[in-house]
Order: structure tokens, then C-alpha cells, then sequence
């Protein structure tokens, strides 16, 4: 066994005789902050999928501190130190953010505390609510939030549940520039002591967060490198200004730089 926090090999997921996934191999080491990119398509949502026990793959492993997670029930991933968002909003509405908070916090809580009346918030709420910014809104229904806040709501909730290795799909779409910055400063922050993988879209946001990038391509890693190593190589290029092309043959070249 290496030292890898996150071992996936040769994994590959197949939906009706579709190749969703074909041969991945991704390693994550303890501490990175690792951003995984590619078309829509791709297979960056089913990797994560798998990973976290919501999609069986065709074949191949997923190991996380050693252990084989494959076969494994969502809940059991999750008591395991994985957690995730999803490209959908999770957070009940009619409860507070604290009230969200807490119930996420104590899916990995055992039994007998979360029968004995506890005063206040848990720790784990208490600094899921400080590392989010949360605290001046601890009392506000989650519903009207606004939708940055409500992504930082989900990565507190993640957070709560104290996970190892935190995998988050898309955590910036739709948010406004001041709500991606940030985002960006949260992400930097959870990544001190955390381990995470960040699916984006946005080529700024990475250039300025990312470190490490993978880029996936029709279920394949296509690249692995720095943000300058994955923009400047011709297959990431390629993919990209094919797409432009697709889209629209004139804005091409303008386009092209538009890596995703
Ligand atoms: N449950 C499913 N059944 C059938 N096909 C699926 C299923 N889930 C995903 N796919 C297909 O697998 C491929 C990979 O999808 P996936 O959602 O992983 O892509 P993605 O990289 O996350 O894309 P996006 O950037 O649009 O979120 C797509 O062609 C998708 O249509
Ligand atoms: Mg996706």
C-alpha cells in the first residue's frame, strides 16, 4: 500500500453498453487540493459517484486510506471519512442553518449522544459555521438563503461530518464573481486540513485556486499536471477547440482558450 489518501484503478462504469467511465486511474495523496476538469460528459460526476457508493462500476477499485470501497453502502462511505456535494442542492429548506448543520453533523454521530440533550452546538457545527462564514446566519431558514450562501451551507455540512476527503461537483456554478472569490478563500482554507477534489468548470477560478489537474475526456484521464501544464498541452487544446468549433465555426479561436 502507498501513501495515498485515494486510490482509483482501472475503473470503468458502463450505463445501457455506454463506456460512462473507461480505465481511470487517479491517485489522490493526503493533503492536495486536486481539481478535475473536462467537457460535459466527460465522467466527472460518475467518478465521484462511484467513489462515494451511488453508481457499481463494470470494474476496477477505488481505495481510500487502503480500504477497497467498492461494494460498500453510500452511509458506510460516508462513516468511512468520505463526503460530497452534489450538483443539486441538498439542504432542507424549512430548517436553519444550524438546524442543517447539526443533522448533518450527527449522521456520524453515535447513538447515545445524539440521545443526551447537549447544550448549544457541537464543535464540529461550531467551526463548520466559522470556517463557512456561517455564524450570522445561524438562524435563518436554509430556504432563503441566497444561492452562494447555500452552496457554503452544503460545504459546512460536509464539513460537520468530518470527512477525510471531501468531493465537491461544481461548487461555484451559477455563484456571482464576489461569491466564486470566496468560494476560492474556502476552498483554500478547508484544503489546510482536509483533503479535496473540486470539479470546475471555470478556467479563472483554476488559475487561481488550482494547483494539481486532471482532466477527463470521454471517461478517460486525458492529462494530469499544474494549470499551465493542462492548459498549454494540445490534446486538452484539442478538446476543447473541437467543442468551440462545434458550437460555433467563426468564434473558434476566440473560444479556444475557454478550457473548461
Ligand atoms: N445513470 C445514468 N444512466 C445512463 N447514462 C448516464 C448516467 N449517468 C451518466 N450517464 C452518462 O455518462 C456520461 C458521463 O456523465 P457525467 O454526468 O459523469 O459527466 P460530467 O463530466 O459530470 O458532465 P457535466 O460537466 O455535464 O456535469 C454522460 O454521457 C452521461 O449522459
Ligand atoms: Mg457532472
Amino acid at each position: 500500500m502507498s501513501g495515498a489518501l485515494l486510490e482509483v484503478r482501472g475503473l470503468s462504469v458502463v450505463f445501457d453498453g455506454f463506456r460512462a467511465l473507461d480505465g481511470v486511474d487517479l491517485t489522490v495523496e493526503q493533503g492536495e487540493l486536486r481539481f478535475l476538469i473536462g467537457p460535459n460528459g466527460a465522467g466527472k460526476t460518475t467518478l465521484v459517484d462511484v467513489i462515494t457508493g451511488l453508481t457499481r462500476p463494470a470494474s476496477g477499485s477505488v481505495r481510500f486510506e487502503g480500504a477497497d470501497l467498492v461494494g460498500r453502502k453510500e452511509h458506510e462511505i460516508v462513516r468511512s471519512g468520505v463526503g460530497r456535494t452534489f450538483q443539486t442542492s441538498v439542504v432542507f429548506e424549512e430548517l436553519t442553518v444550524v438546524e442543517n448543520l447539526d443533522l448533518a453533523a450527527s449522521f456520524r454521530r453515535p447513538l447515545w449522544s445524539l440521545a443526551r440533550r447537549r447544550r448549544g452546538v457541537s464543535e464540529a457545527v461550531a467551526a463548520a459555521m466559522e470556517t463557512t462564514g456561517l455564524d450570522l446566519l445561524a438562524d435563518r431558514p436554509a430556504g432563503v438563503l441566497s444561492h452562494g450562501q447555500r452552496q457554503w451551507l452544503e460545504i459546512g455540512m460536509l464539513i460537520a461530518q468530518r470527512p477525510r476527503l471531501l468531493l465537491l461537483d461544481e461548487p461555484v456554478a451559477g455563484m456571482s464573481a464576489e461569491e466564486r472569490l470566496r468560494t476560492g478563500e474556502l476552498l483554500t482554507e478547508i484544503a489546510r486540513d482536509h483533503t479535496v477534489v473540486v470539479i470546475e468548470h471555470d478556467m479563472d477560478f483554476l488559475r487561481r485556486y488550482a494547483s494539481q489537474v486532471t482532466v477527463l475526456h470521454e471517461g478517460k484521464v486525458l492529462v494530469e499536471g499544474s494549470v499551465d501544464q493542462v492548459r498549454a498541452d494540445p490534446r486538452v487544446q484539442e478538446v476543447y477547440l473541437g467543442r468551440a468549433e462545434e458550437r460555433s465555426t467563426g468564434a473558434a479561436a476566440a473560444t479556444a482558450g475557454e478550457v473548461k
